[in-house]
Parts: C-alpha cells; sequence; structure tokens
C-alpha cells in the first residue's frame, strides 16, 4: 500500500478538476493505496502570494509531500498551461520535493487543442522537481465531467476508459517501487 497526496491546482470553488480527482481518490482507494487529498485553494493566500516558504500550513504541506510515495497532480488548463495556483504552491515547495516519488499528471481544459499542455508544460517542472518517475498523464475535456445534483461524478465514457488505464498504470507503477524501495528503507 502506497500513501498518495492527491492535489488540484484549480482556483476555482466549483472545481472540475478537483471533483475528478477526489473521483478518482476512491478508485485509488480501491487499488489498496491511502489517499490523502489537498486543494490549493484552500491554502492561506499569503502564503501563497507572499512567498511564505515558513508559513506552518505551507510547512505542513511539504511534509506532506515528503512522506508520500506517489503524488496525483491535478490542474485546469489556463491560457495553454497549468493553474497559477498550482505554480505558486510548486514554487513554495523545496527544489526536489518530488525525488524519489511516483507522479500522476493529469488536466482538464475546454479544448482539444490544448492536450498536451501537461507534456510540454507541466512534465518538465515536475521533472526539474525531481520526480522518479512521471508516469502517463492524461487530459480531460470539462464537458466529459459531469457533477450530478447529489455531487456524484459521471466521466464520459471517451475519458473514463483511458484515465482508468492511466490509474492502473499509476498504480502499477507505486507497487513496484515499493518493492523496489521498502517502507523504511534509506537511501542514504
Ligand atoms: C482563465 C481561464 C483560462 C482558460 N484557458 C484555457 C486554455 O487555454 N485551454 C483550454 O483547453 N481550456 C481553458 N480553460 C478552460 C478550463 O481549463 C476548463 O474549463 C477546466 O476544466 C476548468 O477546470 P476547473 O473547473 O477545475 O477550474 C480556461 C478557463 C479559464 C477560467
Amino acid at each position: 500500500m502506497a500513501l498518495v497526496l492527491s492535489v488540484s491546482g484549480s482556483p476555482s470553488p466549483t472545481s472540475r478538476t478537483a471533483r475528478l480527482l477526489r473521483h478518482l481518490d476512491a478508485r485509488l482507494t480501491a487499488h489498496g493505496h491511502e489517499v490523502a487529498p489537498l486543494d490549493v485553494r484552500n491554502l492561506p493566500p499569503q502564503a501563497l502570494t507572499g512567498a511564505d516558504v515558513d508559513h506552518p500550513a505551507i510547512l505542513e504541506v511539504a511534509q506532506q509531500f515528503l512522506r508520500a510515495d506517489g503524488i496525483v497532480i491535478g490542474t485546469p488548463v489556463y491560457k495553454a498551461a497549468y493553474s497559477g495556483l498550482l505554480k505558486s504552491l510548486l514554487d513554495l515547495l523545496p527544489q526536489f520535493a518530488l525525488a524519489g516519488k511516483t507522479v500522476l499528471p493529469l488536466a482538464t481544459g475546454g479544448t482539444t487543442a490544448h492536450v498536451l499542455a501537461i507534456d510540454y508544460a507541466l512534465r518538465p517542472v515536475l521533472s526539474s522537481m525531481g520526480a522518479g518517475h512521471v508516469t502517463q498523464g492524461w487530459f480531460v475535456l470539462d464537458r466529459h465531467i459531469t457533477v450530478e445534483q447529489d455531487g456524484a461524478v459521471t466521466v464520459d465514457p471517451a475519458a473514463a476508459g483511458p484515465l482508468d488505464q492511466v490509474l492502473d498504470q499509476f498504480s502499477a507503477a507505486l507497487n513496484r517501487a515499493a518493492v523496489l524501495a521498502p517502507a523504511g528503507a534509506s537511501a542514504g
């Protein structure tokens, strides 16, 4: 079992990205992993905009990244890239906050014109932060995510199948990493 931090970088209070991630959290739990959700929009704005790396909330998030085996990074596509809110958090984390982590990048967007935003925009940032293994990501069109009145999330079959596949790959990568570096093993 791996510990997964599932991070939504959308500033929207009705975020489809966040809803999608919470929907996928349940799938990861069913795979046997423990999932901790994190919505960047709930962090103190003054810490994010003031580059306050010593703010207790930022220090706690840095610890959450450190403890996690796997990280799901979800972002809406804004202006052909990831959200500024996500970047404002990543900028406050240690340079190698993703060292040794297995990372699943996910994006939601309004047009397939920006389907590659994960690869040309987000993936280089994740690599620069030392991500051990960035697994296959996926881009989901916003209109393929429906939030029902009771809050339940339905994903269009066009996106649900590929999402299942990338989740399976992420889960398998987490399991392989656990075999290679059992809990409690030290790299140093
Ligand atoms: C300010 C802004 C900029 C956007 N820019 C893009 C874009 O460049 N490409 C795209 O595909 N979608 C774009 N969108 C659409 C969002 O990416 C899409 O609706 C996404 O699912 C919103 O996610 P959220 O509900 O989690 O915030 C933009 C939306 C907003 C509000």
